[in-house]
């Protein structure tokens, strides 16, 4: 099992629309059983709040459903996860605050895994959701691919048992 957590700001558009791309891919590779996949805002600000509308609705275009309520990342939560995925280098800096600049190494942009390393279009300031969301599938994809092959024993291991 690998523990996934997808972080933002809010918790509301970006993490939120990773989170559930990336279950609807590892679903449709019959890997969900080996993953365990959160998502994450670096402030309180949305707490306990839905995804916003249009992240939602972009989703729904690309066939993608499923549901989130924002909470805020702590310390537990970097600790207890394999994986921190953030959108962009804000958050990357919120993080790294967090631990005290601990963790680092499980630390990752999403997009660091693309060919074209880039922070995650912010759709709260671009209002392009489907651009955000191009990014995030980008991403996800990268990282599936790059822990299909550095993690592969761990995959194996849930297969076999
Ligand atoms: P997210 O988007 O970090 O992708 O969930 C945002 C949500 C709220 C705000 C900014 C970005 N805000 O400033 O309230």
């Amino acid at each position: 099992m690998i523990s996934v957590a997808f972080v933002c700001l809010g918790n509301i558009c970006r993490s939120p629309m990773a989170e559930l791309v990336f279950k609807k891919m590892v679903e449709d590779e019959g890997l969900a059983l080996s993953f365990y996949v959160d998502s994450f805002g670096t402030s309180d600000e949305e707490e306990g709040n839905p995804i916003y509308y249009p992240a939602q609705k972009t989703l729904k275009a690309h066939g993608i459903g499923g549901t989130h309520r924002a909470k805020q990342l702590r310390l537990r939560d970097v600790v207890n996860n394999d994986f921190i995925l953030v959108m962009d280098s804000n958050n990357l800096m919120d993080v790294l605050r967090l631990t005290g600049g601990k963790y680092g190494e499980k630390i990752f942009k999403l997009c660091s895994f693309t060919d074209n390393p880039r922070d995650v279009a912010d759709p709260w300031y671009t209002r392009d959701f489907e651009r955000a969301f191009s990014d995030i599938a980008d991403g996800c994809r990268s990282f599936l691919k790059y822990v299909k092959r550095e993690k592969a024993n761990a995959l194996d291991y849930d297969k076999r048992h």
